[in-house]
């Protein structure tokens, strides 16, 4: 049963309020009619709608029962009309601006917020780069939806824990580990570890292939020559030695590769801080130990879930569900996976947090992996397995920067920065009098990454489009800004107290266009239960800019300066109330609100 927040939803509040009233008139039971009062975002549909065929209701036809009840419903709060099978209810402006606008004064940064999920904990495990290897534009995704998902759960009353997994483990660190013996350069490793390392990568790498080529080249001669050849140990066999090392817990090895790690995470806390991000736990695929790794192959068989496959071991999923193929878990020198990992992990993960929901945002690429891990949790009994997430989402086309194919989070701020500098700098004006440039010019273009990331569903493909988000035209991160700071502009200069505010006459606030926006406020908390409800950062985005239009088409009806301070004051009090829902949405996406641009 839907339950009504009437402290933090005004929506609810008119729900109750009707379900009462209508009660009374149709003897119908207020429960039943509750839930089936629907909102709708199109335009012309009404605040709330009834189907009353819905109600089941004894006494006419569903028609003639509408009919009935609009005529007798009372006409102070709501205006009530009848359309064939449907009542549709339409909040009477004015009071519904007396509503909304001190519920949204009194709560300020709460509004919008509830605590209806108080005591459930969710696991967030969201951008997960690999150490080593280039952070692209999928890692940029997760990072932008997963921020989004940790404070959205929040803002519902969970209890949340944001987790990074690392790619961190794996033969490829055997690789590194020589090639840093190789290329490796202290200073640099500390300056910059995940670029540095990624330079080192692609260097032994080129080296193992140009290897390749040598054996292949020296065994055809020898062939041709008709003498026996014996290839040399490749770095490839060496990168391999080095990892078994590394899983069997050899303190050297392990101490090269845990500078690396620690050095990268330094670096990349530093990158999530200017996104607004903080990760309670940096978790990664060498967290956990080959014992359990063990443990968890035990448990397989024991269930008769796995299969020997030429020295590797396999679960055939295929038979529980056709599409999910086979699962290779060990390979056959006993090394570890990707899945096994994962597998280890989540258990891990469930004893440390007793989670009632693990979410996992990774790119739909690893839709098919997703499946088949969840099906080897329940298949190995875990009741937790149905709480598992795989929020999933499409491709960004066309990500680079000038400085190369490789990319770097650091980069894409960077540029994003430089792109909005030049931008800000055509309007000369304007621009001598921002007092901090590049700090403005740093906010707005992390802004317009994440509105160009967060617009379309995250299910869909989208280009990569450098001017488009950086324009201040049309629906874009800049624009987002400028309209917060213009909200802030319209505050500034005029002395009235909060409280003041608080207890402005809003009967003076009577303009169609102005019930428009206090419409739109008052469905705040309800945008972020539909948010929720979809795991869409685009419901609030949405949102946000339609708010953003209404407002700015008050500019020239409502005025505030040289006007009567009581009507100043309720203006004020709109548009203060107005700035703080934007306020609160554009945190909610991880942004930082301007006051001034
Ligand atoms: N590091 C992986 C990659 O870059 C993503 C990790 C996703 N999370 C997981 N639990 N498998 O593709």
């Amino acid at each position: 049963r839907e339950e009504a927040d009437v402290e933090h939803n005004p929506i609810d509040l008119y729900r109750s309020y009707i379900s009462t009233e209508l009660s009374k008139i149709s003897g119908v039971d207020a429960s039943l009619i509750y839930p089936a009062l629907e909102t709708s975002i199109s335009k012309d549909s009404a605040d709330l709608n009834l189907p009353v065929p819905r109600l089941r209701a004894k006494g006419g036809k569903p028609q003639e029962l509408a009919a009935k009840w609009a005529e007798e419903f009372p006409k102070n709060l709501v205006e009530v009309a009848a359309n064939g099978i449907f009542l549709r209810f339409n909040f009477i402006g004015s009071s519904l601006t007396k509503l909304v606008l001190p519920m949204i004064w009194n709560q300020r940064k709460e509004f919008g917020r509830n605590e209806s999920a108080k005591g459930k904990v969710a696991v967030i495990e969201f951008s997960s780069p690999n150490i080593a290897k280039p952070f692209h534009a999928g890692h940029l995704r997760s990072t932008i939806i997963g921020s989004f998902l940790s404070n959205l759960h929040e803002s519902q009353g969970w209890k949340v824990h944001r987790v990074n997994y690392l790619g961190d483990w794996g033969k490829q660190f055997g690789l590194l580990a020589i090639g840093f013996k190789r290329y490796g350069n202290d200073k640099e490793l500390e300056e910059n570890p995940m670029r540095h390392l990624y330079d080192v990568y692609v260097k032994i790498n080129a080296d193992a292939t140009a290897e390749e080529e040598k054996i292949q080249q020296e065994s055809a001669e020898a062939e041709s020559k008709g003498v026996p050849y014996t290839p040399f140990a490749t770095l490839h066999d060496k990168a391999r030695e080095f990892f078994r090392h590394m899983e069997a817990g050899d303190e050297q090895s392990l101490k090269i590769w845990s500078r690396f790690r620690e050095l990268s995470i330094l670096k990349l806390k530093e990158t999530y801080e200017r996104l607004n991000i903080e990760y309670d736990e940096y978790d990664g695929e060498s967290q956990v130990s080959l014992p359990f790794m063990d443990e968890m192959t035990d448990l397989l068989k024991q269930k008769n879930l796995v299969e020997q496959d030429n020295g590797a071991l396999l679960i055939d999923l295929a038979k529980f569900d056709k599409k999910l193929g086979k699962a290779v878990v060990r390979k056959s020198d006993g090394a570890t996976l990707y899945l096994t990992r994962d597998i280890g992990t989540a258990v891990k993960r469930y004893e440390k947090y007793h989670f009632d929901k693990s979410i996992y945002v990774v790119a739909s690429q690893q839709d098919m992996y997703f499946a088949q891990l969840f099906k080897i949790f329940e298949l190995m009994g875990f009741e937790w397995a149905k709480k598992c997430v795989h929020i999933n989402y499409g491709l960004v086309q066309g990500m680079s920067t000038r400085k190369g194919k490789a990319i770097f989070l650091d980069d894409i701020m960077e540029v994003a920065k430089e792109e909005m500098h030049k931008v800000m700098q055509n309007n000369e004006e304007k621009y001598s009098q921002i007092e901090n440039p590049e700090e403005v010019a740093d906010i707005v273009g992390k802004t317009a990454i994440r509105i160009q990331d967060s617009t379309g569903k995250r299910i869909n493909n989208y280009a990569f489009d450098w001017s488009r988000m950086t324009s201040f035209e049309g629906d874009t991160g800049p624009y987002l800004q400028y309209a917060h700071s213009r909200l802030s502009s319209v505050q500034r200069n005029v002395d009235f107290t909060d409280e003041q505010m608080k207890n402005a006459d809003l009967s003076l606030i009577t303009e169609p266009d102005a019930y428009e926006l206090v419409r739109l406020l008052g469905q705040y908390p309800d945008v972020l239960k539909s948010a929720f409800r979809f795991q869409e950062t685009s419901t609030v985005v949405t949102y946000l800019f339609k708010l953003t239009h209404a407002v700015s088409k008050l500019y020239d009806i409502l005025w505030v300066k040289g006007r009567e301070e009581n009507l100043q004051l309720a203006r004020l009090a709109l548009f203060g109330a107005a700035k703080q829902v934007l306020n609160n949405g554009m945190r909610l996406l991880g942004l930082t609100p301007l006051e001034r641009m």
